[in-house]
This record gives structure tokens, sequence and C-alpha cells, in this order.
């Protein structure tokens, strides 16, 4: 199981340093949670296309950006997204009308589509274009900011998505990857490496003030190692 870092707890002020330092530590792949101030419950701004820009030209083109959009018109503003330099478009299903056009113009525009669901919204509202899809996100918390408790019971979701990633594969279809999203930490990694998650987004867990990056991540190395 790959880990991205989310940057939410990160000291904005260096910014650049500290995913530099994710960087030194191994990784190879940035989430980035734009809010909007409007489409979260509790109505957090983070941040917008020009922060991704400056980190997409600051890290260069190897490492893997992707964008989480917690924005109520992410149909509408997606290539803002791309035009900052991300390789991925992660939307919300239950912000975007019609998924399956948004799916079509991002890869018309030469990015890759993810899907993320909140804890309640079932698998079975991605199936009918997970085929399309180049990533499945699950949230394992409310969407809305860092630092909260994992939620154990989308364990039945993930088990389905991987089933039915699998059998996709299996049948010459896309190998569409599957990350999990919130409360994740050395203590419960193996546990959804188990459950078959390919990357798990890190915040508090891997930016905080108990360990440097580098550490944070060892920690979750060898839990998953174990
Ligand atoms: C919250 C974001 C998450 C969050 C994860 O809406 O999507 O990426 O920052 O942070 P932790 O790992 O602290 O739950
Ligand atoms: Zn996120």
């Amino acid at each position: 199981m790959e880990v991205t870092p989310s940057i939410l707890t990160a000291d904005f002020s260096r910014l650049g340093e500290t995913l530099e330092e994710a960087i030194a530590a191994g990784i190879d792949w940035i989430h980035m949670d734009v809010m909007d101030g409007n489409w979260v419950v509790n109505r957090t701004i983070t941040f917008g296309p020009a922060l991704i820009r400056s980190v997409r030209d600051r890290l260069g083109s190897e490492v893997t950006i992707d964008c989480h959009l917690m924005i109520t018109n992410a149909e509408e503003t997606w290539d803002q997204y791309v035009d900052a330099g991300v390789d991925m478009v992660i939307a919300h299903i239950e912000a975007v009308g019609d998924f399956p056009a948004l799916i079509e113009n991002l890869h018309d525009a030469g990015v890759q589509a993810g899907c993320v669901l909140n804890p309640d919204t079932p698998a079975e509202d991605v199936f009918p274009f997970l085929q399309d899809l180049d990533l499945v996100l699950v949230m394992s918390i409310v969407p809305g900011k860092g630092g909260q408790q994992f939620m154990p019971e989308v364990e039945d979701k993930v088990r389905a998505f991987r089933a039915a990633i699998d059998a996709q594969s299996a049948a010459g279809g896309r190998a569409t990857k599957l990350m999990i999203d919130g409360g994740v930490k050395d203590h419960n990694a193996a546990m959804i490496a188990e459950w078959g998650i390919d990357i798990a987004v890190v915040g508090s867990g891997l930016i905080n003030d108990r360990g440097t990056i580098a550490e944070n991540l060892a920690a979750i190395t060898a839990a998953l190692d174990e």
C-alpha cells in the first residue's frame, strides 16, 4: 500500500520545504484538498488552483499530484485544476450531476479521473461508470478537516470496490486504483491494506508535531511489514 500526504496540517508558510521533506522520505504522490467554503459541512476554505500551480512548479513533473475537490461546481471548474498542473482530478459523486461527462472531459484534457464517495454513499452509485475511472476514493471520515476519527464501517464498501475492480481488470478492463482518505494512522494501516486499499491518504498521521515526516512514514511502513 502506497501513502500520499494530505497537506492540511502543514504550516502553509513553509509548504514547499515540507513537501520536499516528504519527497526526500520517499513520497512520490501529493494529495491536495480543495474546499470552497461552501460544500463541506463546516464551510472550510483551504486553497485553490494558484497554490497547486506553485506546488507543481516547485516539485517538478516527477511527483504525482491529485486534487480532491470538495467544491460545489467541479463540473464547471475542473479545467482550472488541469491548468494548474494536476495529474488527476478527484470529484465527489454527491456534488456532480453527470459524472460520466466529467470523466470524458478529464480524459479528453489528458488527465486522470477519480471519483470520491462520502462515508454514507453506497458503492453501487459508482459501479455504472467504474470501468472508466482511474481511481475510486472511499472517504473514511466526513470531509471537511483533518485529524478526525477513522470510520471502520466503510470496510464493506472498500471490499466491494476491491472485488469489482479485480473482476474488471481480470476481464481485461481498467485496473482502477482504490484509495482511502481520513483517519489513517500507523495503528490501522495494516488493516486497511488487508481490505485491499492501494493508496492511503495520510494527513495528521504524517505531518504533525510528534515526529518528522520520515519518522511517521517509517512507523506506517513498519506497521505494514509486520
Ligand atoms: C478531509 C481531507 C483529508 C484529510 C485527511 O476532508 O479530505 O485528506 O486532510 O487528514 P487525516 O489523515 O488527518 O484524517
Ligand atoms: Zn482528501
